[in-house]
């Protein structure tokens, strides 16, 4: 059944994940979240799924979390119901990878969930930012926290502190994202990214996301080792023996996943 606030498909080993509240420029309420969720779940444990890009619309990837919905909310409400760790937090155990592809804004949690992605891929109208302040909040999914780890800390205090816009230009000079393409390019892209991906061995790619994202989450000396026993790991499998050999032998190689 296709969800309500999403649109679905798949393209071979791709799957295409669209946000689809146009109206509110994909502002991400629970009931869009908690399809995500589901959707990131069915795709993580779909064998012929190798990778997923997520997208919104031409005028927004998503304009953050949904206002209208929370702006009732009290503190004992926010914290009863764990607001935004409930089900945003899906999308950081996915272990296939996600690329983002943004145009038009990402905001406030719009900018947030492009950043859980493993990269993102912009448009050169896509404008990131983390406006919270200027509705009386901070970031609230890891905006504080993933936002200056990409950036650094001059331009993340800048833009959580003042509420300023960045263009893509500007954001892939800060490394927030990895390529800025023309608009009309910008599914393409991400597409021929995913594919590119989806040619890979199955468990390296995988092994490969989790070895960044241990870069983030422990001191460099525990990192490398991580990183080290994957890689000596990789010589128990089969692709990697038809990886090498098939480089030896000027040839394409023919992957397995094992
Ligand atoms: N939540 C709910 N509705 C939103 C929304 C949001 N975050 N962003 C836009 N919308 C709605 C607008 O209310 C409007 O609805 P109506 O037509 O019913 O009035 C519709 O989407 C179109 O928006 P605008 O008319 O404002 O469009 P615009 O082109 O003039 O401006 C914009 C675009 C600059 C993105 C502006 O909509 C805006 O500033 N949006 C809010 C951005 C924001 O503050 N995001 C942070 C939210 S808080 C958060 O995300 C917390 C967290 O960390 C998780």
């Amino acid at each position: 059944m296709q969800p309500e606030n999403l649109l679905l498909q798949t393209d071979g080993p791709v799957a295409l994940i669209r946000l689809n509240r146009p109206r509110q420029l994909n502002a991400l309420n629970d009931a869009l979240m908690d399809e995500l969720g589901q959707a990131l779940a069915m795709y993580d444990a779909d064998e012929a799924i190798g990778c997923v890009v997520l997208t919104g619309s031409d005028k927004a990837f998503a304009a953050g979390a949904d206002i209208a919905a929370m702006a009732s909310k009290d503190y004992m409400q926010a914290y009863r119901e764990d607001f935004i760790t409930r089900n945003w937090e899906r999308m950081r155990s996915m272990r296939k990878p996600v690329i983002a592809a943004v145009a038009g804004y990402a905001l406030g949690g719009g900018c947030e969930l492009a950043m859980m992605c493993d990269f993102i891929i912009a448009a050169e109208d896509a404008r990131f930012g983390q406006p919270e302040i200027r509705i009386g909040i901070i970031p609230g999914a890891g905006g504080t926290q993933r936002l200056p780890r990409a950036v650094g800390k001059s331009k993340a205090m800048d833009l959580a502190l003042t509420a300023r816009l960045m263009d893509a230009a500007e954001a892939e000079r800060a490394g927030l994202v990895s390529r800025v393409v023309p608009a009309a390019r910008l599914l393409d892209e991400a597409m021929d990214a995913a594919r590119t991906i989806c040619g890979f061995p199955r468990h390296t790619v995988m092994m490969a996301k989790e070895c960044v994202n241990r870069a983030f989450e422990s001191p460099l000396s525990d990192g490398l080792l991580f990183e080290r026993r994957v890689f000596h790991s990789l010589f128990g499998t089969h692709d990697q023996r038809e990886g090498m050999a098939a480089f030896l032998e000027k040839r394409q190689p023919g992957f397995e996943n094992r």
